[in-house]
């Protein structure tokens, strides 16, 4: 978990708000898509939930054990996918939510890695239990 007092330099205020003030966190009772991810590099995990309704995600939850940038990551991603169709939210890279972060600090930059691995690994688990 997140330290208190940890340093907070180097993270933009969308970060921190995300941070402060967590976006859609919690369990999806009816989630039809789940993506887990650890990170290697720390160890900070993401569980991804999603509801997805016509090839279209209608909501996201999450659940994080980590820092405050996988934190807000998870909570950035939850917003970005809501509403999106599947092959759009295919093409959410890494860069798109550092970009929408307004920046990480370098040191933090896997944290991104790990939200974006967490929404591809969900949808690559929906489109298996699809064709299954
Ligand atoms: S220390 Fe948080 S993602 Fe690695």
């Amino acid at each position: 978990m997140a330290e208190q007092g940890e340093r907070r330099e180097g993270y933009s205020e969308i970060t921190l708000d995300h941070f402060e003030h967590p976006r859609n966190s919690g369990v999806l009772e009816n989630a039809t898509a789940v993506g887990y991810m650890t990170n290697p590099v720390c160890g900070d995990t993401l569980v991804l939930m999603l509801r997805i309704e016509d090839d279209r995600i209608a909501e996201a939850r999450w659940q994080s054990d980590g820092c405050a940038a996988s934190l807000a990551a998870s909570s950035l991603l939850s917003e970005l996918v809501a509403g999106k169709s599947l092959s759009e939210a295919s093409e959410i890279t890494r860069e798109a939510v550092v970009e929408a972060l307004g920046g990480l600090p370098a040191s933090k930059l896997h944290a991104s890695v790990l939200a974006a691995d967490a929404l591809h690994h969900a949808l690559a688990e929906y489109e298996k239990k699809r064709e299954g």
